[in-house]
């Protein structure tokens, strides 16, 4: 029996550069994670995923016709058909 990955695709921005993602349920924890692996942006997520140092905060917009922002930790964020074909802007960390 064969088994086929159930892809989900979106693009994070990050600074001036645009990075396509191609992730599955399961591959990562959560966003944060994601966003470390593919990235590396200095002093993001810096408790780890705890929710306590809104170092990683994302802005998420729908590309559907409501164009919908939503602000996220993205420790808080799992990787789900939500993020599908969304835009995710990295947010810089202002203390
Ligand atoms: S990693 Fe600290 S709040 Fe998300």
């Amino acid at each position: 029996m064969m088994f086929f990955k159930h892809y989900i695709e979106f693009t994070l921005l990050y600074n001036d550069e645009s990075y396509r993602i191609k992730t599955f349920k399961g591959e990562y924890d959560d966003l944060r994670e994601l966003i470390n692996d593919h990235i590396q942006p200095p002093n993001f997520g810096r408790c780890d995923g705890m929710g306590r140092c809104a170092t990683c905060m994302v802005a998420q917009q729908s590309r559907n016709l409501s164009n919908k922002v939503e602000i996220s930790l993205s420790c808080q964020l799992s990787i789900s058909d939500e993020l599908a074909n969304t835009e995710i802007r990295i947010l810089p960390y202002i203390s």
